[in-house]
């Protein structure tokens, strides 16, 4: 099965993608995370997308679906891929649809989180990750068991994202306005898109996509 987790920035696909690797064993492609691991290697993919990324611009067309080709072609064809955070873009859209199909795969679902753009500042700028194995938290929607200790791995070391301030999250909700939403009737024209209330608590929001992968269609 392959899905796409569609919505703003700090919707939740992150971190619900993480709860399906962890549940169905499937595999989370995130585009985010893919460049921030290029901009901290300095490869040059990363030399090129940082300056774009800290100021909550799209990174090019080329570059993301590039990424994602070769993610792809390392993985067996039986495993499950969530795309999170790609297409963002109809030029993706139309270069996954080609991805796609030159692998043998074929899209699911698309499932949207639908949330309250104010609300989504909270979330955003209170969120913070392991520096060590990249658990997400947040200082007060999900804080550490124990204080300054990571649940997963017990590290002490956290970081938060250059991009994750006030000024750079306006940006990066208009370029999803602007840019990302308009292809979402892509999607409709095939009838796989669902929706899901990503205001509701987190573990809610979880068993309603739970409930669109073993419900069949959207
Ligand atoms: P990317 O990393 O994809 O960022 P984003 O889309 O802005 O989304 P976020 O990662 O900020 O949010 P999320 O939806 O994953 O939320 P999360 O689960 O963390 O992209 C970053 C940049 O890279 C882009 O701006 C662009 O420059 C570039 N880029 C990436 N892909 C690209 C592409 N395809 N094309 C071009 N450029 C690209 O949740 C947020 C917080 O809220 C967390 O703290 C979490 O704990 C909390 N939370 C989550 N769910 C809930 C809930 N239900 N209730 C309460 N709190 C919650
Ligand atoms: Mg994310």
């Amino acid at each position: 099965m392959n899905i796409i987790l569609l919505g703003p920035p700090g919707a939740g696909k992150g971190t619900q993608a993480s709860r399906l690797v962890e549940d169905r064993g499937m595999v989370q492609l995130s585009t985010g995370d893919m460049l921030r691991a290029a901009v901290k290697a300095q490869t040059p993919v990363g030399l090129k997308a940082k300056a774009v990324m800290e100021a909550g611009e799209l990174v090019s067309d080329e570059i993301v679906s590039g990424i994602i080709g070769e993610a792809l072609d390392g993985l067996p064809a039986e495993t499950g891929v969530i795309f999170d955070g790609y297409p963002r873009t109809e030029a993706q859209a139309h270069s996954l649809d080609a991805i796609l199909a030159d692998r043998g795969r074929s899209l699911d679902h698309v499932i949207e989180l639908e949330v309250d753009e104010d609300a989504l500042v909270e979330r955003i700028t209170g969120r913070f990750t392991c520096a060590s194995c990249g658990e997400g938290y947040h200082d007060t929607f999900k804080t550490p068991k124990i204080a300054d200790t990571c649940d997963r791995c017990g590290a002490h070391e956290f970081k938060r994202r250059p991009d994750d301030n006030e000024e750079t999250v306006r940006t990066r909700m208009a370029e999803y306005r602007a840019k990302t939403a308009p292809i979402l009737p892509i999607y409709e024209a095939r009838g796989i898109v669902s929706r899901v209330d990503g205001m509701a608590d987190m573990g809610e929001v979880t068993k309603a996509i739970a409930a669109i992968l073993d419900g069949g269609k959207g």
